[in-house]
C-alpha cells in the first residue's frame, strides 16, 4: 500500500465532498473456485483499496462524515490460522497502516449501523457486484437483495468517481509500472509467436510474465488468431503463417493499478500486403486519436474522428463507398469498428465500471447514443488533466455480423458487400495504448511498445 497519509488525505477529501451521513465500505471476501478452501486469486474491492488501502478479505470500514470518526472492522487471526497462513499483522496494526485509529471486531459493524438507523441518519453505500456483499447489506440494513442496488447513494457514487477519475502522481507511477510489465508481455509475444505454436503456449507465458513482474493479469488475457472476436479467451488454435494474433493483455502493479495494451502480430513475422493496408488505417486511427487528446475535448469527438479515419481508409480500399460523413453519421463503419475508442484506466481495467458507466463516461452535457457501435463507447465526456484513458481502435471482419447485415441489405448504399466477402476470413486488428491527459495535452504511459509495421516486424526478426 501507499503511505498512510495518502489514505488519510483521500478520506478527508471525500468527507468534504459528502458533507453528512455515514459512509459504509465493504471489502471483498475470498471467492471459492470449487470448494471453500480453494479460492480464486483474492482481489480487494477497488474503492476499498483506494480509501483504506488494506488488501485482505473480511474487512469493512465506516467513515462518519459528520464527526470524522473512522473505523475499520475485521478480525484477528488465531494461532490456528497462523499455522496455515504464517505470521499476520493484528487488525489494529493493519488499521494503523491505513491511518485509522479505531479497529473493531466485525460484529461491531452491526451495532454502529443499527444506531445510525435509529438516529435516522443517512447511510451511504456503493453499488455491489459480489453476492456475499449484497447479502451483507441485506443483513445490515434489512434491504431485500433484489433492491440492494436500487438504494445505492448517487451522491457517494459521484463523489468517489470525481476523486478516482483524476489520477495523482503516485497513481500514474503505478499505471506506468503496469504498462512497463505489459511491455515485457507484448515484446515476449512478438518474439515468440511462430507458425506451428499454439495460442495457449504464448498466452500462458504472457500471463506468467504478469505474475512474475507484477500482481498478475489485470483481466483475463485476450490472445487469439481470431481477433475478430473482440474478447476472445479461447486459446486452443495452432497459429499458421499468414494468421495475425491479437494480443490484448495488461498487468496489475503490486498496488493493483492496471495496464491494458493491445498489439496485433503477424504469425511468421511479416504482414501480408492486405494486412498491412488495414493495419496502417488502425495505426493512423490510434496515433491521430492520441494526438487529439487534451483537456476540454470530448472523448466522443475523438472516437468519431477515429471512425472517420477508419471509414476513409476502408473507402480508399473499396470496402465502403459514398460520403464518409454520412457513413459515420449513420453508423455504417460499425460493421468494421463495432466498439468504443476506449475507457478510463486505474485500479480497474475499466475503471470504476462497478459504479456505473453512465456516471464515469457521461454527464448532463453528454448523452449516450443508442446507435450500434457508438452505444458501446464507455467514455464520451470531456477529458480533464489527470484522466488516464485507453485508446484502442480496431478493424474487424466478423463473419456473423457481415452475414446478418448483408441479408438485411443494411447500409447497402455504403458497404461494398462483394469486396467485404473476400475478407471474411481476415480476422481483426486492434492497437491500444494507455494515455494520460496532461495540462496541455497528453502523454503515452510507459516504455514505447513496438507499434508500426516496421517496428513489429523488426522485433520479430
Ligand atoms: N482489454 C479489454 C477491454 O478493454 O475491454
Ligand atoms: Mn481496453
Amino acid at each position: 500500500m501507499f503511505k498512510s497519509e495518502i489514505y488519510v488525505q483521500r478520506r478527508k477529501k471525500l468527507q468534504q465532498q459528502m458533507k453528512s451521513g455515514l459512509l459504509l465500505f465493504l471489502g471483498n471476501e475470498e471467492s471459492p473456485m470449487n470448494y471453500p478452501g480453494n479460492p480464486y486469486h483474492f482481489r480487494q474491492d477497488s474503492s476499498f483499496l483506494y480509501y483504506w488501502g488494506l488488501d485482505e478479505p473480511g474487512l469493512a470500514a465506516v467513515l462518519d462524515v459528520d464527526s470524522g470518526r473512522e473505523m475499520i472492522f475485521g478480525y484477528d487471526f488465531t494461532v490456528e490460522d497462523i499455522v496455515w497462513m504464517g505470521p499476520q499483522a493484528t487488525l489494529k496494526e493493519r488499521a494503523r497502516r491505513a491511518g485509522v485509529k479505531e479497529a473493531l471486531p466485525i460484529q461491531k459493524l452491526d451495532e454502529i449501523i443499527i444506531n445510525a438507523v435509529k438516529q435516522g441518519r443517512d447511510i451511504h453505500y456503493l453499488p455491489q457486484y459480489r453476492p456475499d456483499n449484497v447479502i451483507k447489506i441485506e443483513k445490515l440494513l434489512g434491504i431485500h437483495p433484489r433492491l440492494v442496488n436500487h438504494y445505492t447513494s448517487l451522491k457517494f457514487i459521484k463523489a468517489v468517481i470525481a476523486q478516482r477519475s483524476i489520477k495523482s502522481s503516485e497513481e500514474i507511477k503505478e499505471i506506468e509500472f503496469a504498462v512497463n510489465v505489459a511491455y515485457e508481455m507484448h515484446t515476449y509475444a512478438m518474439k515468440n509467436v511462430k507458425p506451428g505454436k499454439s495460442e495457449r503456449e504464448i498466452a500462458g507465458a504472457v500471463a506468467g510474465i504478469a505474475n512474475s513482474l507484477g500482481n498478475g493479469l489485470s483481466f483475463p488475457i485476450i490472445f487469439s488468431i481470431h481477433g475478430e472476436t473482440l474478447h476472445n479467451h479461447y486459446h486452443g488454435n495452432i497459429m499458421k503463417k499468414g494468421d495475425m494474433a491479437v494480443n490484448d493483455s495488461g498487468a496489475e502493479s503490486l498496488r493493483h493499478y492496471a495496464s491494458d495494451i493491445t498489439r496485433t502480430i503477424p504469425v511468421g513475422g511479416k504482414f501480408t500486403t492486405q494486412q498491412k493496408e488495414i493495419y496502417e488505417i488502425v495505426l493512423r486511427a490510434n496515433t491521430e486519436s492520441i494526438r487529439s487528446m487534451k483537456p476540454g475535448v470530448k472523448f466522443r469527438k475523438i472516437h468519431l474522428q477515429a471512425a472517420h479515419i477508419i471509414a476513409n481508409g476502408l473507402k480508399d480500399l473499396g470496402f465502403l463507398k459514398g460520403n464518409v460523413e454520412m457513413i459515420v453519421k449513420e453508423g455504417a463503419h460499425a460493421l468494421f469498428f463495432p466498439h468504443g475508442l476506449g475507457h478510463m484506466l486505474g485500479l480497474d481495467v475499466h475503471d470504476m465500471e462497478d459504479l456505473g458507466e453512465q456516471y464515469i463516461g457521461y454527464d448532463e452535457k453528454t448523452v449516450r447514443s443508442q446507435q450500434f457501435g457508438l452505444a458501446y463507447l464507455r467514455m464520451a465526456k470531456e477529458l480533464q488533466p489527470g484522466h488516464v484513458m485507453t485508446v484502442e481502435p480496431g478493424i474487424y471482419f466478423i463473419p456473423e455480423l457481415i452475414d446478418l447485415w448483408k441479408s438485411q441489405k443494411k447500409f447497402a448504399q455504403f458497404i461494398n458487400y462483394p469486396k467485404v466477402e473476400k475478407y471474411r476470413r481476415f480476422g481483426g486488428i486492434r492497437i491500444e495504448d494507455n494515455v494520460l491527459v496532461t495540462k496541455n495535452g497528453r502523454q503515452i504511459l510507459g516504455k514505447p511498445i513496438p507499434k508500426t509495421v516496421k517496428e513489429v516486424e523488426a522485433l520479430m526478426h
